[in-house]
């Protein structure tokens, strides 16, 4: 957009005097300013005055005028550039490392496991301002004078209620055992056995009598971690290929809409918690609610909808406990004899259940954590939880905000299978960004303490066998979080 009638500051000066407006010394060095350095818009500058209405000139009104068509100018730029999209971006997608430490499981590695959950969760506790005059339970009797205040770390190992109603804990660490006693229900309303607590009283011969009960909790975030590119992810579970009760209008939705909307546009990972197939052998009789009854069949079906996704999406892909790995957790990545097709495709990541998953962390920013955790645990640790036990199972948020508080996504012994691998891997040790799961089959799409909660629902209706354990299905639901904003979405493809 050029207009040329006036081109230099002699015209300019010109066109001026003829309109009768006087010029001072201050302006005169504006207007030869203005065609010295900014050729690009001196000529707008010029002929937008002289076509105006104004009866007098001042270097304030140059620059005024210089100011608009710079930001005008600006604003055409903008406006010229074509959108940047996903692919645009490079995908920075790194899984944690952790050293493999199986062995064979016999006693000892699971003395080995436990004590690597109470020393990891001991670490956290030990920086809580409640708990004051830390000791070992073994020196409780030894050096601690009777009613002294004193705080302890230990994993809860029996939980009894007296006649009384006060609640007997007994517990211990790595030095001794103890009973604790707590006359206020309230204060351990929430604690459950083989947890890390943290536990201040005061001490007599038979024990501690419980001021507090200190769960080592998440901090009070200091900001939102983002990404700083325009860029989304999605978050979906419990696909079940190879069910009767298999949604296949879900299926459908969401292809169509990962390809071709533009909500998804800038979508850069896809993650999916688990249960990718309905399995085989999982539940009794459950060959009478499979329409693809063998499991290579379930997953080249799985493999098949994994490949219609654009390939410019990153794909994190962890087990689930209808997967046929071991049911032990952290249970193994998908194995290369169910998705073989799937190994060759460089934007499909196989992980581990559970695993940590870095979005742009590199030299020159943090960038985002995602947990992703299948859920198994939760329907029995909902089951010992009177509080969570009623509505625990249709608001996913309940149980996902008690594991976080207790900083262990299994704390129950019994409630997963456990791998006792030297260090336990199961203790969020490591604050999350995002803390997706599955496996209820319900939805929720919260926030707790500047932590996004997903349980991403499912593409599956309702079962014999959900029945039986109680889950309710809320199908259909993808979860969005956009990186950059920290905004989330929910899309329903049951509408
Ligand atoms: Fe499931």
């Amino acid at each position: 957009m050029k207009d040329s009638r006036i081109c230099n500051a002699k015209d300019f000066l010109s066109a001026l005097i003829e309109k009768g407006i006087l010029v001072d010394p201050k302006t005169f060095e504006a207007i030869k300013q203005l065609f010295e350095t900014k050729k690009d818009i001196a000529s707008l500058v010029a002929n937008s005055i002289c076509d105006g209405e104004c009866k007098e000139i001042s270097s304030a009104i140059i620059y005024q005028k210089i100011k608009f068509f710079q930001a005008r100018n600006e604003k055409i730029t903008i406006k010229k550039t074509a959108k940047k999209t996903r692919k645009d971006y490079d995908a920075q997608l790194t899984v944690r490392k952790n050293s493999e430490q199986r062995g064979k499981k016999d006693i000892s590695l699971f003395r080995d496991y436990f004590v690597s959950r109470y020393d990891k969760i001991k670490k956290i506790l030990m920086n809580h301002l409640d708990l004051n005059n830390l000791v070992s339970i073994s020196n409780l009797s030894f050096s601690i004078r009777r009613n002294t205040d004193i705080s302890i770390i230990a994993i809860v190992k029996e939980i009894i209620e007296a006649k009384t109603g006060t609640i007997l804990l007994d517990v211990e660490d790595k030095t001794g055992f103890v009973r604790v006693f707590v006359k206020e229900p309230d204060l351990c309303k929430n604690v459950i056995t083989d947890e890390v607590i943290g536990i201040s009283g005061s001490y007599f011969s038979g024990g501690i009598i419980a001021k507090k009960i200190v769960f080592p909790e998440i901090p009070i975030p200091d900001g939102i971690n983002k990404i700083d590119e325009p860029l989304k992810a999605v978050f979906i579970s419990d696909i079940h290929l190879g069910s009767k009760e298999y949604i296949k209008s879900i299926e459908e939705k969401f292809l169509k809409w990962i390809n071709k909307d533009k909500q998804t546009e800038d979508v850069k990972y896809l993650f999916i918690a688990g249960d990718n197939v309905d399995g085989v052998g999982i539940y009794p009789s459950q060959k009478d609610d499979l329409e693809i009854e063998n499991i290579y069949d379930q997953y080249s079906e799985f493999e098949k909808l994994i490949e219609k996704i654009p390939e410019e999406i990153e794909i994190a892909i962890c087990p689930g406990n209808h997967d046929a790995v071991t049911q032990f957790e952290p249970q193994d990545a998908l194995d290369e004899i169910y998705v073989p097709n799937l190994m060759n495709y460089s934007n499909v990541h196989l992980v581990k259940n559970p695993e940590y998953i870095y979005l742009h962390n590199n030299d020159d920013a943090d960038g985002m954590k995602v947990l992703m955790y299948h859920g198994y645990s939760f329907t029995s640790i909902i089951d010992v939880i009177p509080e969570l036990r009623k509505r625990g199972l249709s608001n996913p948020e309940y149980i996902m905000k008690e594991v976080l508080r207790k900083r262990h996504l299994a704390p129950l012994y019994g409630s997963s299978l456990i791998n006792p691998l030297k260090e336990d891997l199961l203790v969020i040790d490591e604050i999350p960004d995002i803390f997706q799961t599955g496996d209820l089959h319900s939805h929720c799409l919260k926030n707790y303490k500047g932590i996004t909660l997903i349980s991403s629902s499912t593409f599956q209706g309702q079962t014999s066998f959900m029945d039986r354990v109680g889950h309710i299905a809320n199908p259909g639901k993808a979860s969005i979080v956009d990186l950059n904003t920290r905004d989330i979405f929910i899309k329903n493809f049951m509408q």
